[in-house]
């Protein structure tokens, strides 16, 4: 429908830009909501919207420079649209607050990632001129909303999301996350549960319980302070207590993994058989250098842990190369450790200094080169992995939630297994958001080939 069919009655259309992880696509899906609830219809494209944020990322130095040069483009749409409201929100606008006024006159509104609840009045107060800049970190349980009471959350093909803390009380060295996201909070398990029981109504069947440092949750930081429940006791209560069939959660911590949540990897089913488990380094110089307050032997007897308790769990992680101090020797030994583990796939990054981190005042001392071949390595090495893991899996047969059509090759379905491997068949399309038995037939770098197992 064209707005320009109807321009009496012309209903306001928002559009989101969003950058970065799954907490800012998640928030992103909330505002969504939250700007419906005041009558706004989302918009195809940017130039048809009446309302554009951009929900910002700054964890490497490409991400801020990517969401800071599109809104600078925005300023051409404000200059065919004056009536455009454009905002800045997430870990940019957290980072820069009112800078980004004065470097963009053309903006409307800033806030950070905290004040997200009060999405409505600075809309209303921007479409009045007035410039709402709302950049206060909320840092514990009394003032911050996790916008349970929005109405409704947005979900795809069967698939939900459910935050369950926000924020991170670690301190690692290069990372700017505890700086733009605050301190730890999290929501009680009551919420929680009303949140998924809700989702499962709605027809969810997976959810992804999400936080910065998921598995730090405990009932004690939120406004429950009387239940005493960790991690583990939550993924039991939401395993047992509502109908949802498949949890997940990202991203935990090593630290903060204990034989308790080991051992719950042997017991419960709904628990999926994947792990996204951040490594960052094999090297124990570096690991101490980044703070992260584990060891190489401590991850790897982790990583038995699980895999002795869930025969066949996939393990994720992610690295980076080419911080401070990394001798080629030290990016050996997370080759090795890589090889050791059989890591199913990798996100690998490579250094990038954060200013207000306190890495940023070490010396950044492999160069840009070097970062790039130390990249390629890991790359490579976690090509062969996957593909070999891949392989491994060819005849076996799993639960697949479809969630929907292959882009590339028309007219296949995918889905993705219970490990995380996103699989690729044929079938009905009727079946996106169910789950269904599919056997694998073929295996890639980044996914398989498979056939319903009827
Ligand atoms: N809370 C998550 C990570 C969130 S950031 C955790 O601790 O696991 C996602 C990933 O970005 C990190 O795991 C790290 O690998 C990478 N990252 C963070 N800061 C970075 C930086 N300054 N340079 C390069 N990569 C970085
Ligand atoms: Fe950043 Fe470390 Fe917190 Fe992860 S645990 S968000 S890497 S500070
Ligand atoms: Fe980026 Fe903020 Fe997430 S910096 S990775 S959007 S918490």
């Amino acid at each position: 429908m064209k707005d320009s069919a109807m321009p009496e009655n012309h209903s306001k259309r928002y559009y989101i830009r969003t950058f970065g992880c799954q907490m800012n696509e998640h928030d992103s899906s909330k505002m969504g909501v939250m700007l419906e609830n005041m009558g706004y219809l989302p918009s195809e494209s940017v130039e048809d919207a009446d309302l554009l944020l951009y929900n910002t990322c700054t964890i490497r130095e490409k991400a801020h420079h990517k969401a800071i040069s599109e809104i600078g483009r925005s300023q051409l749409l404000k200059k065919k649209n004056p009536n455009l409201l454009v905002g800045v929100c997430g870990c940019v606008a957290q980072q820069e607050k009112d800078s980004l006024f004065e470097i963009y006159p053309h903006l409307d509104l800033v806030f950070g990632p905290d004040k997200i609840s009060k999405l409505p009045f600075m809309i209303n107060s921007a479409i009045n001129g007035e410039r709402p800049l709302m950049v206060e970190l909320v840092n514990s349980s009394d003032g911050y909303e996790f916008l349970g009471d929005i109405g409704r959350q947005k979900f795809e093909a069967g698939a939900a999301f459910v935050s369950i803390m926000k924020g991170c009380n670690c301190a690692c060295s290069y990372c700017i996350v505890p700086k733009v996201r605050g301190r730890e909070v999290c929501r009680t398990p009551l919420e929680i549960m009303t949140e998924i029981n809700r989702l499962v109504d709605a027809g969810a069947r997976e959810v992804t319980l999400l936080g910065q440092n998921v598995n730090a949750y405990t009932s004690k930081r939120s406004l429950d302070t009387n239940s005493e429940m960790n991690f583990t006791d939550l993924l039991r209560m939401i395993s047992d207590s509502t109908g949802i069939e498949r949890i997940r959660f990202t991203s935990p911590h090593p630290k903060d993994v204990s034989l308790e949540l080991i051992e719950e990897y042997g017991k419960n089913e709904k628990l999926c058989p994947h792990i996204h488990l951040p490594i960052q380094s094999g090297s124990n110089k570096i690991l101490k250098a980044m703070r992260r307050s584990y060891t190489r032997e401590r991850y790897l007897e982790i990583a038995a842990g699980l895999k002795t308790a869930r025969p066949g769990i996939s393990i994720t992680t992610d690295i980076i190369v080419g911080f401070c101090g990394e001798k080629i020797e030290d990016h050996h030994h997370t080759l090795d450790l890589m090889n050791e583990v059989k890591f199913d796939s990798s996100f690998a990054f490579k250094y990038s200094p954060r200013p207000d981190t306190e890495a940023f005042d070490f010396a950044d001392d492999v160069d840009e080169g070097e970062k790039e071949r130390r990249l390629a390595d890991v790359l490579d090495l976690q090509s062969n992995l996957s593909k070999s893991a891949n392989e491994s899996l060819v005849g076996s047969a799993g639960n697949c939630l479809v969630y929907g059509m292959d882009r590339m090759k028309k007219g296949l379905l995918t889905g993705r297994m219970p490990d995380n491997r996103i699989i690729h068949f044929s079938g009905n399309p009727d079946l996106i958001g169910g789950i269904v038995r599919v056997r694998v037939t073929g295996a890639f770098r980044n996914s398989l080939k498979g056939e319903l197992d009827l």
